[in-house]
């Protein structure tokens, strides 16, 4: 039985609520046999999978198929497609047919919107229609034109504008929101004043749950932002395994006889 947002959200001030990105198949049956809660295929797909530069680029086509293969792989883990970049926002019956490919198509059980005052009453029709959406604020990767990759929430007046856009987002239905890149005392007052879960990335201890990029977690990534831990070191691994690879196929070590098979019958055949 795969969790639903309910069950996510009864973990709130309880035990923290875990969450990584993932975007293919191996990499989700991976994370959700590690227990994490929830999977979230991330427009990071962009920068991580797709080799762009920025998230602005990934398509309503391509967050479909990685999620279809994330959901077809994960039994356990509630799993969240992100709206790409214009895919919602701009007009609600494209935002709310773009979300429902997400879950009819691709198998997501909820959306993840990168949210501001253009998306609470979308928050608010799409929750009627049954769509469970994760808001997001603080650092919104879509706004790099606009804002770059700064912190957010950074002066009173900004941190007090957050809050009042994470309560509108609550009052709309959002089910949780994630924080990226926000100082952690605006962080810890919005977990405190909302019911719905926080979840941060780069938002300090406070939060109700943590995400990362799947990449950066394992340390596959050429380049992490600061506030990232690296638990592995998987770059370095699989760079000594395709170079060990090579270098035996060069020597004529690899194949060696195990990895062959000689059909008897068939020596001699011309
Ligand atoms: O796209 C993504 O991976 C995200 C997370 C960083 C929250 O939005």
């Amino acid at each position: 039985m795969p969790t639903t947002v309910r069950a996510v959200q009864s973990k709130t001030g309880e035990e923290p609520i875990t969450m990584l990105t993932a975007y293919d198949a191996v990499t989700a049956e991976l994370v959700d046999e590690q227990g994490i809660d929830v999977i979230l295929v991330g427009d990071s797909l962009g920068n991580t999978v797709l080799g762009y530069d920025s998230t602005i680029p990934v398509t309503v086509d391509q967050t479909v198929s990685h999620t279809a293969a994330v959901s077809r792989a994960v039994d356990d883990a509630l799993v969240v497609a992100d709206m790409p970049f214009l895919s919602y926002g701009h007009d609600d019956r494209a935002s709310i047919e773009n979300a429902g490919r997400m879950m009819k198509e691709a198998g997501a059980n909820a959306v993840k919107i990168e949210s501001g005052p253009h998306t609470v009453e979308l928050t608010e029709r799409m929750v009627q229609l049954g769509i469970p959406v994760m808001a997001h604020l603080g650092l919104t990767p879509q706004r790099v034109n606009q804002l770059g990759y700064a912190r957010q929430g950074t002066t009173e007046e900004a941190a007090a504008d957050m809050l009042e856009l994470a309560r509108e987002h609550e009052e709309a239905g959002a089910f949780s929101l994630v924080l990226e890149h926000v100082p952690a005392n605006v962080a810890r007052l919005i977990t405190e004043e909302l019911d719905i879960p926080t979840i941060g990335i780069g938002a300090g201890p406070d939060c109700d749950g943590q995400v990362l990029v799947v990449d950066d977690a394992v340390g596959l990534s050429d380049w992490t932002p600061s506030f990232v831990r690296e638990f592995g070191k998987l770059r370095e691994q699989m760079s000594e395994a395709i170079g060990a690879y090579r270098d035996a196929v060069e020597s004529g070590e690899f194949p060696a006889e195990e990895h062959s098979h000689v059909e008897e019958d068939l020596d001699g055949l011309y």
